[in-house]
């Protein structure tokens, strides 16, 4: 499925829940929000039943995402529904990692391809000062476990923060030296709570780590869906990636769409336009109306983000990230 800029669109990425169980101070306020109420949230058989739709779109890949999608019951039900869709031929998860290693086996066993942990610190006291909570080891023994079972792609999102995390970036990437995964760095964006804060950027990532560990080689081999780049660096297992969400605008290579909780398809990460796919569900429009619904929401895709100087703009995204899934 092409969008209005000849835009292949792929990749799904659906939010099972606004809900997690951190409170990171880049994503939420530490009074907490008002959580969707349940009856708003689309049921596994209605993911299912759009996926359905959108897979005979051309949607090829999924992602789950949160709030945190382990915190929804049963998720492996859901994820081995999505497998049985024809068409679909990968599901990615990203997740905070706390409730992971339980169901670890059973997340495979259904279907998982790969996962993102997030994980912006080593160090436990910093963890309780990004999320708020004293979850570390669970967060972290996560990620052993992972590769412990064998999933097909293991990766670790850390978003530097000035003054909080920033003095741990080698370090963070050193589990790349030590592990077969990847650690990518992310510029954090403008959405929500995140725009308390000013981005580390790339350029100073990169520079750091290679005064560290000496000059990074540009790798170009394909190791996800998304906008990260990759590099490696001498006698390193794994990769470093970096996801320049402000200073690199990948938005021209752009495959994604998004599905809130709710059953809004939401077209760009940054900004709100979009469409309602649940009440059209709910009233029992035909499989075909939907395609059709799809077809048009998706030739609307915005072209590109405009996170440097778009306050004004009505359609700009108001939702913190815990509504969006990054
Ligand atoms: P893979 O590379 O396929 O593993 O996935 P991904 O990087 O797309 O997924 P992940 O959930 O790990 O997202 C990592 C970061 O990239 C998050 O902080 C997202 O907010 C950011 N990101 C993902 N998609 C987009 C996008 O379309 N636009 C922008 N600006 N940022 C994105
Ligand atoms: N900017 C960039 N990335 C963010 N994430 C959450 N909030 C922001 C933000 N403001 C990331 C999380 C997670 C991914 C899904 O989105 O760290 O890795
Ligand atoms: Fe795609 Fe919007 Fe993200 Fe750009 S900002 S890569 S257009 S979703």
């Amino acid at each position: 499925m092409k969008d209005q800029f000849g835009r292949a669109i792929d990749y799904l990425r659906i939010s099972v829940t606004d809900r997690c169980n951190l409170r990171c101070i880049y994503c939420m306020p530490q009074e907490g929000i008002r959580w969707v109420p349940h009856s708003d949230v689309l049921s596994y058989e209605e993911i299912t039943a759009l996926v359905r739709i959108f897979a005979s779109l051309g949607v090829r890949r999924l992602r789950l995402t949160g709030g945190e999608p382990l915190v929804r019951d049963a998720l492996p039900d859901l994820v081995a529904a999505l497998h049985a869709v024809p068409g679909i031929e990968e599901i990615n998860l990203t997740t905070n990692g706390i409730l992971f290693s339980p169901m670890a086996g059973t997340l495979k066993a259904a279907g998982i391809h790969g996962i993102n942990f997030s994980l912006d610190t080593l160090s436990p006291e910093t963890f309780a000062r990004i999320t708020r909570t004293d979850r570390f080891s669970d967060a972290r023994g996560a990620i052993d476990r992972a590769l412990e079972l064998g999933f097909d792609r293991v990766k670790v999102n850390c978003i530097p923060i000035r003054g909080v995390n920033d003095g741990e970036i080698a370090a963070i990437a050193g589990l790349a030296k030590d592990m077969p995964l990847e650690v990518r760095f992310i510029e954090m964006m403008p959405i929500g709570c995140g725009k308390n804060y000013t981005p580390v950027t790339m350029e100073e990532v990169c520079r750091s780590l290679e005064s560290v560990y000496g000059p990074a080689a540009s790798c170009r081999i394909r190791l996800g869906n998304g906008p990260a780049s990759y590099v490696t660096f001498p006698g390193f297992r794994g990769h470093v990636g970096f996801i320049g969400a402000m200073t690199h605008t990948f938005c021209s290579q752009c495959n994604r769409v998004r599905l809130t909780s709710e059953g809004y398809l939401k077209l760009c990460l940054h900004y709100s336009t979009g469409i309602d796919l649940r009440a059209p569900l709910r009233r029992g429009d035909g499989e075909e109306a939907l395609r059709e619904t799809i077809r048009a929401a998706i030739a609307r895709k915005p072209d590109q983000h405009h996170f440097a100087g778009s306050s004004g703009e009505d359609a700009v995204e108001q939702h913190n990230m815990n509504a969006i899934g990054g």
